[in-house]
């Protein structure tokens, strides 16, 4: 299995160029299901869940293409087109949905262009037990009849096809934000989504869906009202730019000090992330290109943080920012709302000699430590990296291993870090 092997102490000075976000480039493919034209995106980033995604979408009968690339284009991401011409089988299997989460959210578009689907439960994960429930709910309420079978969620919509409805979700829920916008763009009538998840992921989508003929309003609001239409187009949409990915590396620069400029990166889309990064004594500056990422010998000050979702501090930069507080000069605590079990990686933060003490939600950090590179191994993607930033800021050799977590959703990380001075490589086997 494939490991990163790097050396601490580096400042990275240079350019990164943020990729396209997975989070929007996953539900953006799944939307392709809902037409029986092409859906065209620009900037798909090259990652693991993207692949797992397309063996997905092949399995439901969706012709899949990847454009060359053109000349100058060397940071930018990949060109794809999605055909579901003829959706061949509304099954999604257990051995494909138990790799990833969101494969799940394949059921709001069959649902809603075959008027079936059945589609495996994803189980639990890493971060916490992850239910359905907003998702079925959700889709009841259009209307649908739900069974479970065999760890299937077997769903059939009414005779002609799914009716508009309101839903209020007691819950924020990315996922079923989705899953449900999606399914509504089909349905006869006016469906209102009310709480419904904010996300810059969930804008992207959302304007994909109106270029390919959906009538939504409230983008970008809590509530989304879609009047559904009898058939979606084919369109061109570009994946927005990572933010997470671009917070990750806002971190890594303040940990190590440095200049960094986050190329493509859109402060709007972490403006909360930015705001405590500000607190702790990072400069940053936007610019045309991007966001400017500076620290420059002073200490980094303890910061107090809630994960919340969007406009909040993303859950996905948690594990980050805890890195990042175990060099302050000070107490800081960080409290996740989101997942009942996002912090395997503080186990591992110890092992850099970092002191963290979780109390249920609350994880209370002890700084500063002087971290030393360790051998670290990591249960989730956003975990991995975080062990990462913190080995670039530790003395010594840091070894993290199980990196396909890392490959899930970091795009040439190490080739980004070493282009900025990072002393980093993927060492085979
Ligand atoms: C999305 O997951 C992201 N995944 C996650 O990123 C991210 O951490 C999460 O949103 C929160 O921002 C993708 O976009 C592919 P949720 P999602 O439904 O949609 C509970 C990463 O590292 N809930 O908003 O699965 C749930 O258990 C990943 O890139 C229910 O209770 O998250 C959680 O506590 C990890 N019932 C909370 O809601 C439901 O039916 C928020 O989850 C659905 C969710």
């Amino acid at each position: 299995m494939d490991r990163i092997r790097l050396v601490g102490g580096n400042e990275l000075r240079g350019e990164i160029p943020i990729s396209g976000a997975k989070n929007a480039a996953l539900p953006l493919m799944i939307a392709s299901l809902l037409t029986d034209e092409p859906l065209v995106l620009h900037n798909v980033p090259r990652l693991a869940d993207v692949k797992q995604l397309e063996r997905i979408m092949e399995n439901h009968g969706v012709d899949i293409a990847v454009h060359g690339r053109r000349r100058g284009e060397e940071d930018v991401g990949q060109r794809m087109t999605f055909h579901a011409a003829d959706i061949v089988d509304t099954t999604a299997p257990y051995d494909l949905v138990s790799k990833m989460r969101a494969s799940f959210w394949v059921i709001g578009p069959l649902l809603a262009r075959c008027h079936e689907a059945r589609v495996s439960l994803p189980g639990g994960c890493a971060i916490g037990t992850r239910p359905v429930d907003l998702f079925l709910y959700g889709l009841k309420a259009l209307g649908a009849e739900i069974d479970i079978d065999e760890g299937y969620v077997v769903a059939k919509a009414p005779k002609g096809g799914l009716v508009g409805a309101t839903i209020s979700f007691p819950k924020v829920s990315v996922g079923a934000t989705h899953t449900i916008l999606m399914a509504a763009t089909l349905a006869r009538g006016t469906t209102i989504i009310e709480n419904a998840a904010q996300e810059p992921e969930i804008t992207n989508v959302a304007e994909c869906l109106v270029a390919m003929g959906a009538k939504i309003s409230g983008i970008g609001t809590r509530t989304l009202t879609i009047e559904g239409v009898e058939k979606l187009h084919g369109a061109t949409v570009e994946v927005i730019p990572d933010r997470i990915e671009t917070g990750t590396f806002a971190m890594a620069a303040a940990m190590t000090g440095g200049d960094v400029l986050l190329k493509g990166a859109r402060p709007g889309h972490l403006q909360s992330a930015l705001d405590i990064l500000a607190q702790t004594g990072v400069e940053l500056t936007e610019e045309a290109e991007g966001i400017r990422v500076r620290r420059n010998g002073n200490g980094i000050r303890p910061v107090d943080v809630d994960t919340d979702p969007f406009p909040g501090f993303p859950t996905d930069l948690q594990a980050q920012f805890m890195a990042l507080m175990t060099m302050s000069d000070g107490v800081s605590h960080i409290r996740e709302t989101i997942f009942e079990n996002r912090y395997m990686h503080v186990a591992e933060l110890v092992r850099f000699g970092a002191d963290i003490a979780v109390n249920g939600q609350l994880a209370t950090i002890t700084g500063k430590s002087q971290l030393k590179g360790a051998q670290v191994m990591a249960t989730d993607l956003r975990a991995s990296v975080s062990l990462v930033i913190a080995g670039l800021a530790a003395k010594g050799e840091t070894v993290v291993n199980r990196i396909y977590h890392l490959d899930r959703g970091f795009e040439r990380l190490e080739d980004k870090l070493s282009r900025c001075g990072a002393e980093i490589e993927r060492v085979a086997g």
